[in-house]
């Protein structure tokens, strides 16, 4: 039996869903994906096009998901068939769930290396930090166990439902990651030949956009504020009427973009102050460049600890979102109790989650040999595939959805409610020609000009 609505959980207040719904968005998107895919995209030049992407197609889009989760007050897939049962558009929901569960089966494997890089600095300490990332991510009797534990934590916290597990904790560490982010960056560009690195990071050469750069923008973009697969429409869904959505959202989107923008900060001016090649870095960039700078820092060790304490936990309020949304899926949908609901999925994205965890140089094959679209190696599949591309499709198709079947007049009067007055006229109707047609307009030509080589 389908859960009332009635009996819904709401966030405990204002300040709690911001923070919860901050803590989706940043995450190991910010910090560890954003540097090492601007520095594979050219640097300065990416970051103006990623900002673009959040300022023009996702902070409009953000707001349709979060409209539709709170109006419908269910998951993705219930959501859809709030408005348009028995139709294909139920399947949307249904890539929003499935993507949930493959981004959380890799996602899971980084944050256990941020688990396992806590005590990094007490037991590996001065040992060339290039070398220790290859041997660590390669030994299976550490990455795989990491994994588990995160799983397990992940969990549990969702097990505590959405008050008492996510929000708590959201509220207090956050603030906290910054504050040492703040720390980091004034080590990092003290550092001597750090000037190249903020040169390389904040000068934007712009010949060197193409395609490419153009869809990895826009799937970082997506992948950073948690869009595209429902994450959103869930967390709308346990928002009270009396909620300014447009203010809620637009804080998020500020302080996920904010953290990008840092985290490149942290990363860049060292990494040039080491001399190493911006493009070689890859998944591992972060996991090289800071246990260096941390060597520098007066309680390096310390302060590395209680980074890598915070960027797990980061990681961990991701997690819970992605793991939310498809937990509502089955509680809401099926039969299933959300003590099933949790421990069958979190189960199951563990063990989908195993070939990513071993394709860091575990197995040569799944390392070296497996490639699809130019993409090689089985984690970077899973990242492209899931974190790039499903992403924008599904953001593609809900904002189709949004805009052109449930209908722009009622998801302007779901935006009205809790706005006092503020979205109306003009401001609605600059909204209304994002959603309906940039949105839409901008995804599908990024697409199709990608996958057919023309741009
Ligand atoms: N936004 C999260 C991060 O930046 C990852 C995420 C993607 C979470 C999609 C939920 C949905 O780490």
């Amino acid at each position: 039996m389908a859960n009332p609505s009635a009996e819904r959980e709401q966030w405990g207040s204002r300040l709690g869903f911001i923070l919860a719904a901050a803590g989706s968005a940043i995450g190991l998107g910010n910090i560890w994906r954003f540097p090492y895919v601007t520095a594979e995209n050219g640097g300065g030049a990416f970051v103006v096009v990623y900002l673009a992407c959040i300022a023009l197609i996702c902070l409009p889009y953000l707001f349709a998901e979060l409209a539709l989760g709170r109006n419908s007050q269910k998951n993705p897939v219930g959501a859809i068939k709030a408005i348009r049962q028995g139709t294909p558009w139920v399947l949307v929901g249904g890539l929003c769930v499935l993507t949930g569960v493959f981004i959380l089966s890799y996602y899971g494997v980084v944050a256990g290396w941020a688990l396992g890089y806590i005590f990094k600095a007490f037991v590996a300490p001065g040992i060339d930090s290039t070398q220790y990332f290859t041997s660590f991510v390669a030994d299976p009797a550490r990455v795989i166990p990491l994994a588990g534990v995160f799983m397990l934590v992940t969990i549990l916290v969702v097990y505590g439902g959405v008050e008492d597990g996510i929000e708590r904790w959201a509220k207090v560490l956050m603030p906290l990651l910054l504050v040492l982010m703040l720390v980091v960056i004034f080590r990092a560009v003290t550092l001597p030949g750090a000037g190249a690195g903020l040169e390389f990071y904040l000068n934007p050469d712009f010949s060197k956009i193409d395609g490419g750069v153009i869809l990895a923008a826009l799937g970082q973009a997506f992948f950073s504020l948690s869009l595209g697969m429902g994450a959103m429409i869930t967390y709308g869904s346990y928002l009270p009427k009396r909620e300014n959505l447009l203010v809620s959202g637009g804080y998020v989107a500020l302080f996920d973009t904010s953290i990008a923008l840092l985290a490149g900060l942290m990363i860049f001016p060292a990494l040039f102050a080491m001399n190493q090649d911006p493009g070689s870095g890859g998944p591992a960039l972060i996991f090289q460049v800071l246990p260096e700078v941390f060597a520098t820092m007066p309680l390096g060790s310390f302060i590395s600890a209680v980074f890598f304490v915070l960027l797990s936990i980061a990681a961990l309020t991701s997690m819970v979102s992605l793991l939310e949304v498809v937990v509502s899926y089955f509680v809401d949908e099926t039969s299933w109790s959300r003590a099933k609901s949790v421990w069958m999925v979190g189960g199951f994205t563990f063990a989908a989650g195993l070939p990513s965890a071993l394709a860091q140089g575990g197995s040569t094959f799944l390392t070296e040999q497996v490639s699809l679209f130019g993409v090689t190696g089985f984690f970077s599949i899973m990242d492209y595939l899931w974190g790039n591309v499903s992403l924008a499709l599904g953001a593609l198709l809900i904002s189709i959805f949004v805009g052109w079947v449930w209908g722009t007049g009622r998801a302007v009067e779901e935006l009205q409610q809790g706005s006092e007055d503020f979205f109306e006229g003009p401001i609605a109707r600059v909204w209304v020609v994002f959603l309906k047609y940039v949105c839409p307009i901008v995804i599908a030509v990024i697409f199709v000009g990608k996958v057919t080589g023309t741009i």
